[in-house]
């Protein structure tokens, strides 16, 4: 369908990690979709290391706004705001992102949106299979993230009910690569490798699914920590490794949790619609599980295409045209990055009345958030 003019034309800016994304977006519809990344430059390490995202996202800015908007065939002085990740992240990643957006609004006399990055991954699937439905459940699952959202509207009202309680489920599949000296990122490649293996092979431990345990929080530690010791006593009894069914055995015990956590979710809210974002939405056997028993309790799955899971731009400016048709208040040139913005903050409106609500949320939901973004 092609996009309305009077729609609203958003640039939207993205660095809380290792991606420099710029996305531009009329309405609902995707013009373009810019990225650069720096993940090869973290590869060596296992992991992202923030002052090496800091320094290629500074490098990249300019150059990947320029192209977003070449390919987009649109000139900024058309732009009917900028919209940018104001957190979660990595603070001095989110930094170089929030400067940009405040230099360009600025020298444009353009609103400026500060968005949460979370929202924005919910946001995204807009551009892909239309207006959200309203409520929304979200499992968002990457390598900073593993949470349960309701969102009765995006704009306004993302309520968390559940997060994982150590590491991110994106996390665990980069753990368990290292330890099967398979590279970084681990998830591509264990799910390429889980393929050819026996998912039932090996009963891994299935983390927080007990009666008594918290309905909707997820843990990894504990299924990592297994398949580390099952490779190890097998490495030291001096027998093979069988790692094709090791990658399926510790993937079915992800995604077994995740997706019956999610549909219990939505049976237990009674919505209809569950989507799933962020990097891990990506994976095979999520995406066919989560099918599967979608449709048997009757929910309707919304999943966007991989690179729109993962980190980008077009999230954010999805978020931002979303906040310029609802009329939601622009951000004041103030705006500052909040490496822990709590996922209730859907943006950062600049009206004081706001600051309040701002500080009662973060006094709730901070200790959540530093939890679940604990590196390790
Ligand atoms: O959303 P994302 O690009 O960045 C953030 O972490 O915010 O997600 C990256 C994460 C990594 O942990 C990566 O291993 C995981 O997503 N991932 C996958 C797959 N593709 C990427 N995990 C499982 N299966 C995949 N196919
Ligand atoms: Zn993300």
């Amino acid at each position: 369908m092609a996009p309305l003019a009077d729609e609203p034309l958003v640039l939207g800016i993205e660095t809380s990690c290792d991606e420099t994304g710029v996305g531009v977006v009329r309405g609902t519809t995707l013009l373009a979709d810019a990225v650069a990344s720096s993940v090869d430059e973290h590869a060596r390490f296992g992991g992202v290391v923030p002052e090496v995202a800091s320094r290629a996202h500074l490098e990249a800015m300019v150059p990947t706004i320029e192209r977003a908007l070449a390919t987009a065939g649109v000139s900024a002085r058309d732009l009917d705001g900028i919209a940018v990740t104001a957190g979660p992240g990595l603070a001095g990643a989110l930094l170089v992102g929030v400067s940009a957006a405040k230099a360009y609004a600025y020298a444009l006399g353009k609103p400026l949106y500060g968005v949460n990055h979370l929202a924005s991954h919910i946001c995204v699937d807009q551009l892909e299979h239309g207006p959200l439905p309203e409520p929304t459940m979200a499992l968002l699952v990457s390598g900073g993230h593993s949470s349960l959202l309701l969102a009765p509207d995006i704009t306004a009202d993302v309520r968390p009910l559940g997060a994982t309680i150590d590491d991110a489920a994106g996390e665990a599949f980069d753990k368990i690569a290292r330890v099967l000296q398979l590279g970084f990122p681990g998830g591509p490649v264990i799910d390429r490798l889980a393929r050819e293996g026996d998912p039932a092979a090996i009963a891994f431990p299935r983390g927080l699914t007990g009666p008594r345990d918290a309905a909707y929080d997820f843990s990894f530690s504990g299924l990592k920590t297994s398949v580390a010791r099952w490779i190890e006593a097998r490495r030291a009894a001096g027998e093979e490794v069988p790692v094709r069914d090791v990658a399926a055995s510790f993937q079915e015990a992800v995604v077994d949790v995740l997706t019956r956590k999610a549909v219990r979710a939505c049976k237990d809210e009674g919505v209809d619609h569950l989507m799933i974002g962020g990097g891990v939405a990506a994976n095979s056997r999520l995406r066919a599980m989560a099918e599967e028993r979608c449709a048997r309790a009757g929910i309707t799955l919304r999943v966007p295409r991989p690179g729109l899971c993962t980190d980008n731009g077009a999230m954010v400016a999805a978020l931002g045209a979303e906040m310029v048709a609802r009329g939601r208040s622009a951000s004041a040139f103030d705006l500052s990055a909040d490496s822990s913005l709590p996922v209730t903050e859907t943006h950062v409106p600049a009206d004081a009345a706001h600051d309040a609500v701002h500080a009662a949320a973060h006094a709730h939901v901070h200790a959540h958030t530093v939890r679940e973004r604990k590196g390790n």
